[in-house]
């Protein structure tokens, strides 16, 4: 069955949670292997090729989804066009998708990408937990929110001289979730900042 509640997606295969996909996979495991071979892939290739002349806009992370899994779906880079929920969360409503999207990358832009926080490891922290708070609650795709949401931050991270996020756990223990339902439901991002704070660590500096 489908984790969400959604009246008339149709990206998954009946009676799974498996997407329909190019190649034909119908099993949730073999999906997933593919799915981790294809991120792996984007992290080598992305990584290698970012420098300060990288613009993380909205285009940047509209073809993150696109570039990483169009190989495999269809719906790859595509806004959804259905609302969608988890549990008791309410995603952006898709008539609204498109406009809140401009609206976070408009912001980020005007906050020169963090630029002026990064050295400041706390603040960078906190303005970067808003904004990954304000994509949770986009959840503009179909499927792969969570893994390029946090691709995207490590992106903007890394940019600035951290690593990519560790997340120590947060994600296999729930507390990932947790920070996720306090961004949607209460546009509060302290659990994700703290979660952030200590994942940040510097490429330079032995912490
Ligand atoms: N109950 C919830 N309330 C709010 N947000 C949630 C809830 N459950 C999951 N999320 C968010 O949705 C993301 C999962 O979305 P999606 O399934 O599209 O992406 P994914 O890449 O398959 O997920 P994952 O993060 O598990 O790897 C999570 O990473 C989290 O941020
Ligand atoms: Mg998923």
């Amino acid at each position: 069955m489908s984790k969400y509640r959604s009246s008339k997606s149709s990206i998954y295969i009946d009676g799974t949670d498996v997407p329909k996909n190019k190649l034909g996979i119908e099993n949730t495991q073999d999906i997933h292997e593919v799915e981790n071979i294809l991120l792996e892939e984007a992290y080598a290739k992305l990584s290698s090729s970012l420098n300060t002349k990288t613009i993380l806009d909205e285009t940047y992370f509209i073809n993150l989804h696109k570039k990483t899994f169009e190989s495999l779906y269809d719906f790859a880079g595509v806004y959804r066009d259905v609302n969608m929920s988890k549990g008791e969360s309410q995603f952006c409503l898709a008539q609204y998708l498109r406009s809140e999207s401009k609206r976070i990358f408009t912001e980020l832009e005007k906050d020169k990408y963090l630029q002026d926080v990064a050295s400041d490891k706390t603040t960078f922290a906190k303005k970067l937990a808003y904004y990954q708070g304000e994509l949770i609650a986009l959840h503009p795709f179909y499927e792969l929110n969570g893994r390029i949401t946090r691709l995207y931050v490590d992106m903007l991270a890394m940019v600035h001289g951290y690593k990519p996020i560790d997340y120590s756990g947060a994600i296999e223990n729930g507390a990932y979730i947790d920070a996720s339902i306090a961004c949607v439901q209460y546009a509060d991002a302290s659990l994700l900042e703290s979660i952030l704070f200590c994942g940040l660590s510097r490429f330079d500096i032995v912490n």
